[in-house]
């Protein structure tokens, strides 16, 4: 029976069966050395001319990098392996005679991403995606605790909901529709029937910007609730995004090490955040010597500097009303600003988090996306919410590879999903 390569070390001695890809491999006329990977770790194989059949050292000496094989062999503690054991191998079966694989050390950035199909598999992106798994399982586990329920969102929809700037038109028959920014307007539909809700699901933003925080498609995790006010709002967004870590913490620190993450950082990252206002922050800003005048949205450089020297995230709540997105609502206390929040990243990571409470009032409504430059008889529908039972509400949107990205330590974005698309990648 074949067991994982991690199974197979925590054996750690006697007879075992493994299978996998070549990682790694040299030799000489009698003996050859083969690091096996497989989903779970890596080991280190050893091949001996006089233990194995003629026919499998032959096989053995045209083994390239990537070739995949079934290994039978006896396990044992050896401190000079790269993962501390290794194999005796006593039954080799190649199961593919890899060509030569065209990644080799020192690849360009550009060059490992026409080639994202091939290095998916590397150990560095496979971390990655492993400590990604557990961020959406965490979201999933945090809400589902709290009763919320799962609620997948349209993807196809003739609204936008963050401005019509970044909106990807797509063919619908004789007809366009849009590909969806973010399921907030459906989810304010769906809080009425169910009143807590949560979902991770694709958004598609065309961003002309080419940075090191933005994809086209990304994963946003999004909840919406019913009767929830800045206060819970900003609580759920904290705990989630603590919760996360302490998963990570406990599941993940093989993967961090081979990232290597330093976990002293990630340690620090418990509640409560440090809050406060869009006019402190303005304040704490001029302190540190950037003068922002009220009703500029804060720009990287700006939430950089307000995080700088933080070793949590930063909840800015009551942004200027006038730059916000059409339904966040006027402050009835500070007739200024909106009661909305972004949570800030330490580390130059950037705005993790979005949200607010949502204006329930038809006619400001209709007032502000005239302003974004939309037409409010296309959102009718979405006025009915407001029209059959309104109650006050709110919720907010996460960016999945923000916090990958976070966690992990990367220097873009575009390794903390499987196969980025931006401005100037689409392929493969
Ligand atoms: O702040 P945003 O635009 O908020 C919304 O879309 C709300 N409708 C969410 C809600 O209240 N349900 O986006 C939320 C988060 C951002 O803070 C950021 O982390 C991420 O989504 N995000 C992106 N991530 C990667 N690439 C992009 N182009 C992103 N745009 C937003
Ligand atoms: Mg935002």
């Amino acid at each position: 029976m074949f067991v994982s390569i991690q199974d197979a070390i925590k054996k750690g001695k006697g007879k075992v069966s493994v299978r996998g890809w070549i990682y790694r491999e040299r030799g000489s006329s009698k003996i050859k050395f083969i690091v096996l990977r497989d989903s779970s770790n890596i080991i280190q194989c050893i091949l001996e001319k006089d233990k194995i059949s003629d026919k499998e050292w032959e096989n053995s000496q045209k083994l390239l990098i990537e070739s995949s094989v079934e290994i039978e062999g006896t396990i044992k503690q050896d401190e000079r392996a790269p993962t501390g054991y290794e194999i005796n191998v006593t039954k080799l079966n190649v199961i593919h005679f890899a060509e030569k694989y065209p990644i080799t050390k020192d690849q360009s950035t550009e060059f490992l991403l026409d080639n994202r199909h091939l290095w998916i598999r590397s150990r560095q992106l496979t971390a990655v995606m492993k400590i990604r798994s557990t961020v959406l399982e965490s979201f999933r586990e945090y809400f589902q605790k709290k009763n919320f329920y799962e609620l997948s969102p349209p993807i196809f929809t003739p609204n936008a909901c963050e401005g019509g700037s970044t909106l990807f038109e797509v063919k619908y028959y004789n007809d366009k529709v849009y590909l969806t920014q973010s399921w907030q307007l459906y989810a304010e539909a769906a809080i009425f029937g169910l009143e807590k809700i949560f979902t991770i699901s694709p958004c598609f933003r065309a961003e002309k910007s080419k940075t090191s925080r933005h994809l086209s498609e990304f994963w946003m995790a999004e909840m919406e609730a019913a009767w929830y006010g800045l206060d819970e709002l900003t609580k759920d967004a904290e705990e989630v995004i603590t919760y996360t870590f302490e998963q990570v913490l406990k599941k993940n620190l093989n993967e961090l090490k081979i990232l290597n993450r330093d976990i002293s950082k990630l340690k620090k990252v418990k509640t409560p955040f440090i809050r406060m206002t869009y006019k402190e922050a303005l304040k704490a800003l001029q302190k540190k010597g950037m003068k922002v005048k009220f009703g500029k949205d804060l720009r990287t450089i700006e939430e950089d500097k307000l995080v700088e020297g933080c070793d949590k995230p930063i909840i800015v709540t009551h942004y200027p009303k006038e730059i916000m997105a059409f339904y966040k609502p006027r402050d009835p206390e500070d007739k200024e600003t909106a009661r909305c929040f972004d949570v800030l990243a330490p580390e130059g990571y950037g705005e993790l988090v979005g949200g607010s409470e949502r204006d329930i009032d038809i006619e400001e409504l209709k007032k502000y996306l005239k302003k974004e430059g939309a037409n409010p008889d296309n959102y009718s529908w979405y006025f009915d919410t407001r029209r059959y039972g309104n109650v006050p509400h709110g919720g907010f949107g996460l960016g999945i590879e923000r916090l990958v990205a976070w966690i992990c330590g990367l220097p873009n974005i575009k390794d903390a999903i499987a196969f980025p698309r931006t401005m100037l990648r689409k392929t493969p």
